[in-house]
């Protein structure tokens, strides 16, 4: 079973391509994560965990909603995270929860995927991720002949700057960065529900038909990139910015 997070698409898609190679079924922890839902989940083939990654590790509303999730059958887990350059030391981190899970740890690799983070860096053009897409089926190709096969993942040894932006960084960054104050709404709004559709957390309330943002966001920017009329800044941020965002229906 493949289970994703995604907030703009990148990890959805790496998701559905390691369905279809290896012939297996998908859930969206987006959906279950919005329905406030107490899983159960079974699947006699390895449990695959594709996610985006949040300052060199798996998101932290994916280790919470894991922690309380209860898996049967495959006891093995394989992490495949997307990232906009490269997920640290995150590897640790998914093996020291898969303990905690009785999950056997079959590794984590990363997905150079286009970057989503515009409340931090710059998004790449329609082109320039076109290409970085190109790019990255052979290496999901790789990871699904490897996850179909039964194999581990290969193991990359860490640098000191890998464990340090993983180690301590990682809650330095939760604690002063992922925060929705900076999110603001202008006239271009059309009042179409959108953003608060797709927030997997119900982060947002319609208020005068204007998006709210009521203080529980993880930063997946589905919101401010997902917009069809780009009525949503970050600060001053993502002005000018191209928004990335190529969330399909999540229930191809
Ligand atoms: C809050 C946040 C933190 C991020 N941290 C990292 C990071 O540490 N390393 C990295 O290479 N990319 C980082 N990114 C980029 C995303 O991991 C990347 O674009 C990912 O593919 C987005 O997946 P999604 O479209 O499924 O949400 C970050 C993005 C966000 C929104």
């Amino acid at each position: 079973m493949v289970c994703y997070f995604s907030g703009t698409g990148n990890s959805h898609r790496v998701a559905k391509q390691i369905v279809q190679r290896c012939g297996d079924t998908l859930f969206s922890m987006n959906q279950s994560l919005k329905a406030g839902a107490e899983e159960s989940l079974h699947s006699e083939k390895p449990f695959v965990f594709v996610t985006p990654t949040y300052s060199w590790r798996m998101p932290r509303v994916v280790e919470q909603w894991m922690k309380k999730t209860t898996f049967t059958g495959s006891k093995n887990a394989y992490f495949v995270l997307t990232c906009g350059d490269e997920c640290g030391n995150a590897a640790p981190y998914a093996k020291a929860l898969c303990e905690k899970k009785g999950f056997t740890f079959l590794g984590l690799a990363g997905v150079v995927m286009p970057e989503n983070y515009l409340a931090m860096f710059p998004t790449p053009t329609k082109e320039e991720a076109e290409t970085i897409l190109a790019a990255s089926v052979p290496r999901i190709a790789e990871l699904a002949s490897i996850i179909a096969q039964g194999k581990s993942f290969p193991i990359i040894s860490p640098s000191l700057i890998d464990r340090l932006k993983s180690g301590p960084v990682n809650p330095l960054f939760y604690t002063f960065m992922v925060s929705d104050k900076g999110f603001a709404v202008g006239d271009r709004c059309v009042g179409c529900h959108l953003c608060e559709k797709r927030c997997p957390l119900n982060n947002i309330t319609m208020v005068e038909n204007k998006p709210h943002w009521n203080g529980n966001c993880t930063h997946c920017m589905a919101c401010i990139c997902g917009c069809p009329v780009q009525a949503i800044e970050y600060k001053k941020k993502s002005k000018g910015q191209p928004r990335y965002y190529i969330m399909e229906n999540e229930k191809d």
